[in-house]
C-alpha cells in the first residue's frame, strides 16, 4: 500500500492555491443526470472520489469526457439502468446522491448501501422521507443490502429535515426540481455546496430559492436543458491550509480562498493568535507573529465550525500549551485520529463526544495510519511539526478529497514523499 513520509519541517512559507470543492462537484456531477443535454465542468478537482462518480454515472448512462485535468463535460442522452451497483456505492458514500436524479429522470433508484470514510453509522433515512413524501414508494431490502424507490412523477411536498443534512437537502433538491408543483424544505443544510448546487440547478433552468437559508423553495419543472459552471473552491481545503500555516508557525497565502466560507475556522484560529488577513487574492494567514494559545472548539452544521476541520484543528492544539476541548456534534464516532495522535507522544483523552487535549507535549514521528479522509490530512499536519519522520499509511483516504496533496505541501516548503506500493 502506498504512504507518505513526513519530516520535521520548517516553518510553511509561499503560496498554494485552492481547488475546486469536492463536496461541490460530487452532487453537481449527480445533478448532470436530470438533463438530456450536454453539462460542462470547470474547476473539477483530480480527485478519487471524482474518478470513482465518473464510473458510477458512466455505468448509468452518461458519456463523460475530460476535456483537460479539470474539465468534464458530461452528456447523458439516455438512463441505461437505474441501479447502482455496490462495487461502485461501497467506495463512496456520495454515490446516494444519485437516487434524486435517477429517480427525477426515470422513476426508479435502486441504489446499494453506501461506504466512504469510517466515521459512524451514516444512515440515510432523512434522504428517504424527503422522497416518500414526495410520493416515492421505498423498498428497503436488508438482506440484499439495497434501496428501491419508485415513483410515477414525483410530487412537490412540505419536507422539515430532523437535521439539516447536507446530503439529504442535496438528494431532495434534485428529486424535487422536476417534481410537480413546490417543494419547500424546512430546516435545510446551509453550506456553500448547496449553494453551489442551487446555482448549477438553476442555470439547467431549474427554480430553486433560498438555497444558503434554511428554507428552500423548489418550483419543479417539466424538463432541465445542459449549462456550463465552475465548481465553487474547496472551503475545507482551505481550512487545512490555514491550519497548516499556524501548526507550522508559517506563513501561507491561500490564494482563491472565500473569506466568507471560512468564518468559523478564521475566527477560531485568531482566537489560538493566529493572524488572518483578506487580500485581493485569498487569505493570508500567519501562525509566526504571536505566541499560539489553546481554545476549544464545536462542530456544527454550517456556518458552524466544520467537522471536516475538527482533526486538523486538533493537530494544531496538540502544539499549543494549556488544554483544550474539542466537541464533535455532526458524527458519532469522529476521534479515530485521537489514537494516532497520541501515538505520536500527544496528550488527548475522549469523553464521549468530548475531547481534551492537553497541549505543548513534543510531537514524535512515529507509523499512523489514515482512519479517514480529514485525519490522514491530521497526520500529515502533525507530522511536520513531529520530531523525525512520520510514516502514514493508507493515504487512499487523502487522495479521495485533496487534489494534488503532496505538491501543494511540497511547494510551501513541506519534507514530504509519497512511496509507491
Ligand atoms: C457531507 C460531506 C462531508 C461532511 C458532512 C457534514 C459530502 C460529499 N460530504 O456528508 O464531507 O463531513 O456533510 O458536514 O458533501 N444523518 C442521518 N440521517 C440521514 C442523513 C444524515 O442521521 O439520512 C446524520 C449522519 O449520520 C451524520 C449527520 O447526519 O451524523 C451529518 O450527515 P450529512 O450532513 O448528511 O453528511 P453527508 O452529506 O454524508
Amino acid at each position: 500500500m502506498a504512504k507518505y513520509l513526513v519530516q520535521k519541517s520548517n516553518p510553511l512559507s509561499g503560496e498554494v492555491e485552492i481547488s475546486g470543492a469536492k463536496n461541490a462537484v460530487l452532487p453537481i456531477m449527480a445533478a448532470a443526470l436530470l438533463s438530456e443535454e450536454e453539462c460542462t465542468l470547470f474547476d473539477v478537482p483530480a480527485l478519487r472520489d471524482v474518478d470513482v462518480l465518473t464510473q458510477l454515472l458512466t455505468h448509468i448512462g452518461a458519456v463523460i469526457k475530460k476535456a483537460d485535468t479539470n474539465t468534464l463535460n458530461i452528456y447523458t442522452p439516455k438512463i441505461n439502468t437505474y441501479e447502482a451497483p455496490f462495487e461502485l456505492v461501497k467506495k463512496m458514500r456520495a454515490s446516494f446522491l444519485v437516487a434524486g436524479p435517477l429517480l427525477a429522470r426515470t422513476g426508479h433508484a435502486r441504489v446499494y448501501m453506501p461506504g466512504g470514510c469510517t466515521i459512524g453509522a451514516r444512515p440515510v433515512e432523512l434522504h428517504l422521507k424527503g422522497f416518500q413524501a414526495m410520493g416515492a414508494e421505498i423498498i428497503n431490502n436488508e438482506i440484499k443490502s439495497f434501496v428501491e424507490m419508485s415513483c410515477d412523477r414525483l410530487q412537490g411536498a412540505s419536507i422539515y429535515l430532523d437535521f439539516p443534512s447536507v446530503g439529504a437537502t442535496e438528494n431532495i433538491m434534485m428529486a424535487a426540481v422536476l417534481a410537480e408543483g413546490t417543494t419547500i424544505i424546512e430546516n435545510a443544510a446551509e453550506e456553500p455546496e448547496i449553494v453551489d448546487l442551487a446555482n448549477f440547478l438553476n442555470k439547467m433552468g431549474a427554480r430553486v430559492k433560498g438555497a444558503g437559508t434554511e428554507t428552500i423553495k423548489i418550483e419543479g419543472v417539466e424538463k432541465l436543458g445542459g449549462c456550463k459552471h465552475g465548481i465553487i473552491p474547496d472551503r475545507i481545503e482551505t481550512g487545512t491550509f490555514m491550519v497548516a500555516a499556524a501548526i507550522t508557525r508559517g506563513e501561507i497565502l491561500i490564494k482563491n480562498a472565500v473569506p466568507d466560507h471560512v468564518k468559523a475556522i478564521t475566527a477560531k484560529l485568531i482566537e489560538c493568535g493566529v493572524v488572518v488577513e483578506k487580500t485581493d487574492e485569498g487569505l493570508l494567514v500567519k501562525g509566526n507573529v504571536n505566541p499560539l494559545v489553546s481554545t476549544n472548539i464545536k462542530t456544527m452544521p454550517y456556518p458552524g465550525f466544520p467537522t471536516d476541520i475538527q482533526s486538523p484543528f486538533m493537530a494544531l492544539l496538540t502544539t499549543v500549551e494549556g488544554s483544550s476541548v474539542v466537541i464533535e456534534n455532526i458524527f458519532e464516532n469522529r476521534f479515530m485520529h485521537v489514537a494516532e495522535l497520541n501515538r505520536m507522544g500527544a496528550n488527548i483523552k475522549i469523553d464521549g463526544r468530548s475531547a481534551i487535549i492537553y497541549g505543548g507535549r513534543p510531537l514524535q514521528g512515529a507509523q499512523v495510519i489514515s482512519t479517514d479522509l480529514r485525519a490522514g490530512a491530521a497526520m500529515v499536519l502533525a507530522g511536520l511539526v513531529a520530531e523525525g519522520t512520520t510514516e502514514i499509511a493508507e493515504i487512499y483516504h487523502i487522495e479521495r478529497g485533496y487534489e494534488n496533496f503532496v505538491e501543494k505541501f511540497r511547494k510551501l516548503g513541506a519534507t514530504i514523499i509519497r512511496i509507491d506500493d
